[in-house]
Parts: structure tokens; C-alpha cells; sequence
């Protein structure tokens, strides 16, 4: 997690810096800090709290000049979020500075070893400890800054994104990544370096990804050079032209990043499927997949890893590819599966799941997974991300930059991916008829439009939310397709609203939850007319019957659940598989909006960082 930005050339750095952290400040936003440095004096400001807390003091100090900087936004790991803990750090002498994204796991020994040879810390971070073995190796081994951070870094075990300088050499910023992104914008006779890159998008479109073990020096004027930290040799600079634009990374107008990403999703879910859906040619195109085919096709099972939201897409892939596709599947938190020994076969396909495509659970299940020979696909969201490199093929969801730290968009594109791979191999495996496809692929392009409807429901989700707004617990239930839209329902509540939310298949209510249900209970029901209608009717009755609040999620025209529920919100009707897609949307603006009248921060919930770089 946290955020690093920097900068060198000619321009002022600070507000590229500042600015720059605002961007990253889904990475993490516990603390903040930054130096600038003008080749005579070096001035550091780090805080405890927001990087608006950040630039208050930073002004308040005049801590505002300098063409070298470097930022950082932190969500605390080692030490508590407080000043001394925040980045950026200096080594003992004062001569180097450095920033740092990931852990160095080994941090405890070196730090012994260095107080041995009389080193003294300020922090309690590891981040503080590898700028002091830099300086060792460097003091020791009588080597440059370039050469020390190598050498130091084939000492440490763990992951990291890094930017460090030297104060006796103004011109030159050294970088290296393992397991953290660290992205390089070139502009002329200046470098940027960043998290990922938004902080420098309006200065340049040309950008290079480190990739793991590598590292780079950086000096205006002077192209870039990338070496291997293991052995040295010379890698080659990937230079990419960047897509993305300023707009999609700003608020366009809405008051939260969460309410715009989830106004984005009609045109979202279009991208994901613009140029692969071809209804009028009954058709999906899908490079990732139509050159895999066989390997799909063949598969023993798929198995789906992913975190968080992304687990929840999971859920919904693992009904519509037995539903559909009958292909058997497992869906596998990321973290339990890379520890558990799982048994994987050359005949496995793994599918990973995740909008940034850096959670470090997913990639070290993916790197174990190719590791027994297994296929590897890709679903993310960012282009050029650590997972969309490491797997073997893959399709990115096109939903453009999620912001808000609460998955939305990305959920509902992950399925319109997902949905799109199960209905071509559906098609390709003889599973249904060319009408029924076809059927399907009418209904899917049809989706914007009802999510589009789906959203008018706004303001009465808005009242309900007022409602319910003081509720200390709240349980979500839904079956089949729709019981993961019910745990990603509970999730959204909790992480942005703090109220305890809990979701459940609806049958099982009665083997726990159900007890729990009084007239202070407000349960969400998924009660779409299709799949398990009847019985999802007779567990509201149940939570009637116990007084419970039933706040009820129905397709259009619905009588018989109407008459039972305390509230009805009504979304299009649609076919059951593409329901959650429709069905999400009402439970992410009741989130939403119970969050904002809770007076929560609702794009930065605390506690929580949007990419999870740290296992
Ligand atoms: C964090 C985010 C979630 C996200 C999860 C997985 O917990 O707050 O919104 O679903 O990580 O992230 P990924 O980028 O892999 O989808």
C-alpha cells in the first residue's frame, strides 16, 4: 500500500508533488510526508494524517521549493500512523533521503546488525532501516548511491517500491521496484516517478514500468538506465504511451469518487464489452480467450483467485460458468489459497481477479499457480498492472480509474468480463442453441441501458438510507446468482458506513442469523422473480414473522414480495445469470448514502487502502 511520487527537472516541484499525492491517496492516507531539494537546502515536512494536513504545514513552513522532490502518502504497517513514522526518511548522516512503498521482512536483523556499528533510529519503520544499510553499503563499499541501493537491496527480503537521493548529488534520483509498482513518466529533461500514473498524466503520455528486481537512476537530460538488481545486466526500457486522460481521474462534478464511479457503470460495462460483444454477428471476441481456447476447453476445472470485491465477481463467475458453461469451479481467497498447498494440475485453468492488478495475495497465488504448470488468465482493471504482466493472458475490464476506496465499477465490469468468457465457451462446448446465445447476448447489450434505469431509484434509496442510517447491525441475503451480490452488499456497508453488516445465502439464515433478527433488524433481500423466487418469498416471511425490516431489491412490476417488504427498490428485469449486474447497483447507493449521512469519509474509509500491496 501507500503512495510514492517524485520528481526531477526544471519545474518547481512542489506542486507536482502535492498533487501528485492527492492522487495516491487511495493507496493509503494514515500520514504524509515530502522533501524538496534545491541543491542547497533540503527541506522535509511529514505529518500524521492527510496530505491536506500535509500541504497546510508544509506552507505554514514554507517547504515549497526545490526542482527535486519526492511524496509519499502512507497506510501504516510498521510503527503507528503518527510524524516520526511518516515518510520520508533520512539515513543517519542526513545525506540520503528515501521513500518507500511495501516491507523489507527482514528488517529486524539489519536493524540489529546497524546498531551494532553505532546507527541510531528515529522511527520505528523498516523504510528507516534500509536507508541506513544503503548508506552502510555505500560508506563501507566506498560506491556510489546507484551501486548501494543494489547491493543493499540484494540483502533485504520483502517487497518494495523505492526512490531514494543523495544530498551531494542534486541531480539524480535512484528507483528500484520488487513487488510495489513504481511507474517513470519521461517528460523533457525531467523524470517523474509514481505509484502509478496519474500524479504526472498532464505533463506526459510516455511512461516506463519497472518490473520486479529492476532499478533505475534517473537524471534529468540523461536517458534513463534500468539495470537487474540480482546481477547487473542492462534491461531495456519498455516505453509505453499512456491512455489515460486528466478527466477520468477527477470528480467530473459528482461529490465523491464513489457516486461518479457509480454513475460511470452504464458506460463502463459498455467498454468492457465494446468491440468483444457482437450481437448482431452472434458473436464474442475476446483475443485472451481465442487464442487460449483449447487450454479453457480442456480445462479439469477453473479455479478463481482474487480478494475483496474481486472474491465477490468470483462468486458470481462460479454460477455462470457451471451454470452455463458447465465447467467446474473453485473460487479461492488469494490468501488462504497460496498457503494451503493446493492441489494444481497442467490441466487447471487459473483465473485472477483484480482492479489494480498489484494485490500481493492474488500475485503470489499466480506466481504458485504457474509454478505446478497451471494456465493463467487475468481479469484487471489497470493497464500495465503487476497482474496483467504475470499472467498468460488475460482481459482488462476497460472501466477506466476506480478512485473510491469501495469497489464499484469494477465489480460490475469484472462480471460483464466474466459473463463474456462463459458465454463464448458456452457457445464453444455446443452448451445451448444459437438462439439461446444469442438470447444472452442481446440481454447483456441491453445492460447499460437498465443499470442506467436502475440508478433513477436514487432518490428513494436516499430516503430508505435515512431510515435505516442509525442501524448498529444490518444483514443482506440472497440466493444463487444473487447471494454474492448479498455478501458484496454487506461488505460495501461496513467498509465505508462502520456498521457491522453481515451477508448470508438466504437459506441458511435459519442456521444462525435469524436469531439475531428483532424490529431494530433491517435485512436486504435479493428477491429477483427468477431463481429460487418462491423460496426467497417464504425467508422474508420468516423475517416478518420476527419483526424484522425488510428493505427489499425486486425486477420492475413485482406484486408478491411488495406486499410483504417494509421497502421495495425495483431494478429492470433481466435474465437471472445477468441479474447482480442490476441488482448491485440499489445496494452500493443504500451504502453510499448511509455512509454520507453517518458523516464517514466515504472515498477514504479508514483503516482501508484500495490496492493491498502487503500480504
Ligand atoms: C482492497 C480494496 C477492495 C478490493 C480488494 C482487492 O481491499 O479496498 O476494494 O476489492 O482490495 O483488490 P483488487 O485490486 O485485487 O481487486
Amino acid at each position: 500500500m501507500c503512495g510514492i511520487v517524485g520528481y526531477i527537472g526544471q519545474r518547481d516541484a512542489y506542486p507536482i508533488i502535492v498533487k501528485g499525492l492527492q492522487r495516491l491517496e487511495y493507496r493509503g492516507y494514515d500520514s504524509a510526508g515530502l522533501v524538496l531539494y534545491d541543491g542547497n537546502d533540503i527541506c522535509l515536512t511529514k505529518t500524521k494524517g492527510k496530505v491536506e494536513d500535509l500541504k497546510n504545514k508544509a506552507e505554514a513552513a514554507s517547504c515549497n521549493t526545490g526542482q527535486l522532490g519526492l511524496g509519499h502518502t502512507r497506510w501504516a504497517t510498521h510503527g503507528i500512523p503518527n510524524d516520526i513514522n511518516s515518510h520520508p526518511h533520512y539515513s543517519n548522516s542526513g545525506d540520503l533521503v528515501i521513500i518507500h512503498n511495501g516491507i523489507i521482512e527482514n528488517y529486524e536483523s539489519i536493524k540489529k546488525a546497524l546498531i551494532k556499528r553505532g546507527y541510531t533510529f528515529e522511527s520505528d519503520t523498516d523504510t528507516e532501516v534500509l536507508v541506513n544499510l544503503i548508506e552502510e553499503v555505500k560508506n563501507t563499499e566506498e560506491v556510489k548511491l546507484g551501486q548501494a541501493v543494489q547491493i543493499a537491496l540484494n540483502q533485504v527480503v520483502g517487497a518494495y517500491a523505492i526512490a531514494v537521493f543523495d544530498r551531494n548529488k542534486p541531480n539524480e534520483i535512484v528507483v528500484a521496484k520488487l513487488g510495489s509498482p513504481l511507474a517513470i513518466g519521461i517528460g523533457d529533461n525531467e523524470y517523474f516517478v509514481a505509484s502509478d500514473a496519474s500524479p504526472f498524466i498532464e505533463f506526459t503520455n510516455n511512461a516506463v514500468y519497472l518490473e520486479d528486481e529492476e532499478m533505475a537512476i534517473i537524471r534529468p537530460g540523461k536517458e534513463i538506465k534500468l539495470r537487474k538488481i540480482k546481477d547487473d545486466a542492462i534491461a531495456y526500457p519498455n516505453i509505453q504511451e499512456l491512455q489515460l486522460n486528466i478527466e477520468e481521474i477527477e470528480k467530473g462534478g459528482y461529490d465523491h469518487f464513489m457516486l461518479k464511479e457509480i454513475y460511470e457503470q452504464p458506460r463502463a460495462i459498455l467498454d468492457t464489452y465494446r468491440g468483444r460483444l457482437l450481437a448482431d454477428q452472434g458473436l464474442i471476441r475476446m483475443a485472451g480467450i481465442d487464442q487460449n481456447l483449447e487450454k479453457f476447453l480442456n480445462a479439469n476445472r477453473i479455479i478463481i483467485v482474487a480478494c475483496g470485491t474481486s472474491w465477490h465477481a468470483g462468486l458470481v463467475a462460479e454460477y455462470i460458468f457451471e451454470d452455463l458453461a458447465r465447467i467446474p469451479v473453485e473460487v479461492e481467497y488469494a490468501s488462504e489459497f497460496r498457503y494451503r498447498n493446493p492441489v494444481i494440475t497442467e490441466n487447471d485453468v487459473l483465473i485472477a481477479i483484480s482492479q489494480s492488478g498489484e494485490t500481493a495475495d492474488t500475485l503470489a497465488a499466480i506466481k504458485m499457480a504457474k509454478e505446478k504448470g497451471a494456465f493463467v488468465f487475468g481479469v484487471c482493471n489497470v493497464v500495465g498492472s503487476s497482474i496483467a504482466r504475470e499472467t498468460h493472458a488475460g482481459a482488462y475490464t476497460h472501466a477506466g480509474p476506480e478512485i473510491g476506496v469501495a469497489s464499484t465499477k469494477a465489480f460490475t465490469t469484472q462480471i460483464t468480463i466474466l459473463t463474456l468468457i462463459a458465454l463464448k465457451l458456452a457457445k464453444e462446448k455446443g452448451a445451448f442453441s444459437d438462439s439461446k446465445f444469442h438470447e444472452y447476448l442481446t440481454e447483456l447489450e441491453a445492460i447499460p441501458e437498465k443499470v442506467e434505469t436502475a440508478l433513477q431509484s436514487n432518490v428513494l434509496i436516499e430516503q430508505i438510507a435515512e431510515v435505516y442510517k442509525n442501524s448498529s447491525n444490518c444483514l443482506y441475503l440472497g440466493r444463487g446468482y444473487n447471494f454474492p451480490v448479498a455478501l458484496e452488499g454487506a461488505l460495501k456497508l461496513k467498509e465505508i458506513s462502520y456498521i457491522h453488516a453481515e451477508g448470508y445465502p438466504a437459506a441458511e439464515m435459519k442456521h444462525g442469523p435469524i436469531a439475531l433478527i428483532d424490529d431494530q433488524m433491517p435485512v436486504v433481500v435479493i428477491a429477483t422473480k427468477k431463481g429460487h423466487y418462491e423460496k426467497v418469498v417464504s425467508n422474508i416471511q420468516e423475517i416478518k414473522s420476527r419483526h424484522g425490516k425488510i428493505i427489499a431489491v425486486v425486477f420492475e412490476g413485482d406484486e408478491m414480495v411488495s406486499e410483504l417488504a417494509d421497502h421495495i427498490i425495483e431494478v429492470p428485469e433481466t435474465s437471472e445469470p445477468l441479474s447482480p449486474l442490476l441488482t448491485t447497483i440499489p445496494l452500493q447507493l443504500l451504502s453510499y448514502h448511509i455512509a454520507l449521512m453517518r458523516g464517514c469519509n466515504v472515498d477514504q474509509p479508514r483503516n482501508l487502502a484500495k490496492s493491498v500491496t502487503v500480504e
